[in-house]
Parts: C-alpha cells; sequence; structure tokens
C-alpha cells in the first residue's frame, strides 16, 4: 500500500486551468455553426473538469451525468464496468462530448462510447484530462486529451485512490514521497 504522500504537484493548477481553456477552445473551434454541445460528464473523476470546460466555454454548451463503476477500493482496475447512474436527458440527433478524468486502460471509455453510439448522437467525442498511453489493453478514440502521464497512480482534481484527494486543485502522484 503506497503512502499517501499527496504535499507535491505532477500537474500544477495553473498548467491545468491553461490547458482546459486550449480544449475549450478546440472544441468550440471543431463544433462548427452555432448548434449546442452537450457535454456528458463522467461521474465522479470528470467533475472538476467538467465545471472549468464549461465555464472556458461559450453559451453553446449544456450538460448532462452519468456515473459508471471502475475500480473499487484500491488501484487495480477490476475490467467490469457498471453503469451506476444513467443520463437524464436523450442524446439522439446531438453533438455529444464525453467528459472523462482519465483513461488508463480504455475499458470504462469503450464501453461508455458503445452505450452512447447506440443511442444515435449526431457526433460523439471525447474529452480526457488525462491518459496513460502505456496502460492501454483497448486501441480508443480520445480526441481531446489534457495531459499523457506515465504510468503512475495519480489522485486530485476529481481523480480517488478510495474516494480521497478528489478535492486536490492539482494532479499528485500516489505514495511517491511527494512528486
Ligand atoms: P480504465 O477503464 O482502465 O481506462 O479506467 C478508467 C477509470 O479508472 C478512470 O475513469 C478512473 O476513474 C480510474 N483510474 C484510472 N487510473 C487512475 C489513476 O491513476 N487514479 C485514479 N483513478 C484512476
Ligand atoms: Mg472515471
Amino acid at each position: 500500500m503506497p503512502a499517501p504522500n499527496v504535499a507535491a504537484s505532477l500537474i500544477t493548477r495553473d498548467q491545468i486551468q491553461d490547458r482546459i481553456v486550449e480544449i475549450a477552445g478546440e472544441i468550440e473551434r471543431d463544433t462548427p455553426g452555432d448548434g449546442l454541445i452537450h457535454l456528458v460528464c463522467v461521474l465522479k473523476g470528470g467533475f472538476l473538469f467538467l465545471a472549468d470546460l464549461v465555464r472556458a466555454m461559450g453559451d453553446r454548451v449544456t450538460l448532462d451525468f452519468m456515473a459508471v463503476s471502475s475500480y473499487g477500493k484500491g488501484t487495480k482496475t477490476s475490467g467490469e464496468v457498471r453503469l451506476l447512474k444513467d443520463l437524464d436527458q436523450s442524446i439522439e440527433g446531438r453533438d455529444v462530448i464525453i467528459v472523462e478524468d482519465i483513461v488508463d486502460t480504455g475499458l470504462t471509455l469503450t464501453y461508455l462510447q458503445e452505450i452512447l453510439r447506440a443511442r444515435a448522437p449526431r457526433r460523439l467525442r471525447t474529452a480526457c484530462l488525462l491518459s496513460k498511453p502505456a496502460r492501454r489493453l483497448v486501441d480508443v478514440p480520445v480526441d481531446y486529451i489534457g495531459f499523457n502521464i506515465d504510468d503512475h497512480f495519480v489522485v486530485g482534481y476529481g481523480l480517488d485512490y478510495d474516494e480521497q484527494y478528489r478535492n486536490l486543485p492539482y494532479i499528485a502522484v500516489l505514495g511517491e514521497g511527494g512528486p
């Protein structure tokens, strides 16, 4: 069990905020016309990313939430994905962007893309704050990636270890004597 030392940041608050402003601009530029952009936040890890992303975007944004199980306690994925909370609104015909905290093995995102694509959105894109390419088990398309990181277990800015540390305003590596 790693020591929960999260005192220092792997990615700082300022780096995160700057990158989110860039991603918000890219999403808007990649969405021609004046149609709505419907952001689907994957709870719980995506909540801060969504909150900052929508505030960096203009008034074309609408949003909704869904929740899936990924990890239980600990730092290893079970490989099983379960839908815990479904969307409130239909996404049929809408321009949808999945907003996720991190792509690790890619299993969760693959599952999400499959179930959302089956609901016939006009367009389906994905934005992830973090990606760990070295850990990928399935090749899943991600349109917007905040930061690629090495194979560390990270916490903060929405990401948890056993439900803790989601409120850190930066990303830290768990148990490395302070990154
Ligand atoms: P995947 O299905 O293996 O891609 O895992 C995706 C989910 O696992 C993410 O949405 C996170 O909730 C969780 N996860 C993966 N890596 C980390 C990490 O380093 N810290 C915290 N949660 C993680
Ligand atoms: Mg997640």
